[in-house]
């Protein structure tokens, strides 16, 4: 065992290998075209405009939107919800969110504490991932505008109960802002049935686009509560100075990452003719990891007990060693990349008891990974451990 293949776990950071007709489409769009969207008439821009138009409306179906002009693109996952928070959030007001979070909501509301006078509250998570949506509601007061939530932790993989938690905010008349970054490709998720005002979600993880994609989906009426955080050029209303507030311009500003996008849309293609087969293919894959992982001395696996509840991400600590060190060896030795640390959520970490450890080693899976990837992983992890014990 052992080899020199390289096997990727790393894909809660970004997806890959993508699919050969994401790189096709990238490559055909670069060469054969390069126009701008939105901006010209002939022939190439005019194609240009179609993709777009199109991306945005497969993005619309997949989560259950009714209108694609409430889908606008962003650079990433962070920049959707830094849109979000800071377009909405104003000095005075409340928002509840959740130590599950990653660094990209963590951060921007620690930001508006300091500086607006916002008051954030934290909800606690149980050792296993889970926020109790009775806590969100024993969080809520009479100023929250906003709640927060991420649908699976980036850590443990656990999935929050979302529509309990919307249900919950809703009555209290907040808004729910929900990070889909470790479940858009991954798992069903429709904006209208879990309650979601808005959604922020990588396209460069679960939908295969290429990095530098992301999306914000903006529930009707919300927009006129949520401001620009950039004004410029939107080849709209272009006879006038002031940035236009139709949507999606109103939210991109700026040449779009036409080769991106192009990229992300063959990605989604993809996912749609796999259909339902990939919630199964992660489920299986990370149910054998988990269970190997598991068996070995001296390793700790975080999160859910039933792979239900959780999407392919998998932490674990081997007893004396520094988390660093583990990735180290295993692509060191094994050519097996994953991710080791604190993964941007340093709250996560401190409530599942890693934060002291030098936080956790991740396996993330991907929608290319196989069987032998998973039992290479799970030998590799064993021949580490094996050695800590042995010293
Ligand atoms: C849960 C979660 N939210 C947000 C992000 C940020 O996404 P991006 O890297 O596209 O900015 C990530 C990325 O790892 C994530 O895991």
């Amino acid at each position: 065992m052992g080899g020199t293949k390289r096997i990727y776990l790393d894909n809660a950071a970004t997806s890959w290998p993508k699919p050969d007709a994401v790189y096709d489409a990238v490559d055909r769009y670069m060469r054969e075209s390069g126009a701008p969207a939105g901006r010209s008439v002939y022939a190439e821009a005019h194609q240009a405009n179609q993709i777009v138009a199109a991306t945005r409306a497969a993005v619309a179906r997949l989560i259950g939107a009714d209108d694609p002009r409430r889908i606008a693109f962003t650079l990433n996952g962070t920049e959707a919800l830094n849109i979000a928070i800071h377009g909405l959030v104003d000095e005075g007001d409340r928002v509840v969110t959740t130590v599950a979070e990653h660094n990209s909501v963590l951060r921007p509301l620690r930001e508006l504490e300091s500086t607006r006078g916002v008051r954030v509250d934290r909800v606690s998570c149980n050792v296993r991932g889970f926020v109790d949506p009775d806590d969100v509601r024993a969080a809520m007061g009479a100023k929250t505008k906003l709640v927060v939530v991420t649908h699976a932790s980036n850590v443990t993989g656990t999935i929050q109960w979302v529509a309990d938690i919307a249900r919950i905010a809703h009555e209290r008349g907040a808004l729910v802002l929900v990070d889909a970054a470790q479940t858009l490709g991954y798992l069903p998720v429709h904006v209208g049935e879990l309650g979601i005002d808005l959604l922020a979600a990588p396209g460069h993880k679960g939908l295969l686009g290429p990095l530098g994609t992301g999306l914000l989906y903006v529930r009707a009426g919300v927009e006129a509560k949520l401001r620009t955080l950039r004004q410029g050029g939107t080849g709209t209303q272009s006879d006038q100075d002031r940035h236009p507030q139709t949507l999606p311009y109103k939210y991109e500003a700026g040449s779009l990452n036409v080769p991106g996008i192009v990229g992300l849309s063959a990605g989604i293609d993809f996912l749609r003719l796999q259909g339902n087969k990939l919630r199964s293919h992660h489920q299986h894959l990370c149910e054998r990891l988990v269970a190997g992982l598991i068996e070995i001395e001296g390793v700790k696996v975080f999160g859910p007990a039933d792979p239900a509840d959780r999407v392919g991400v998998v932490s674990i600590t081997i007893d004396g060693y520094d988390p660093q060190e583990v990735a180290a060896m295993l692509d060191g030795a094994h050519r097996i990349q994953v991710r080791a640390g604190f993964h941007c959520a340093p709250l996560m970490h401190a409530a599942i008891g890693t934060i002291d450890l030098g936080g956790a080693v991740r396996f993330s899976i991907g929608v290319f990974n196989t069987e032998a990837d998973i039992d290479a992983a799970i030998y590799a992890v064993a021949e580490v451990a094996a050695a800590s014990a042995a010293t």
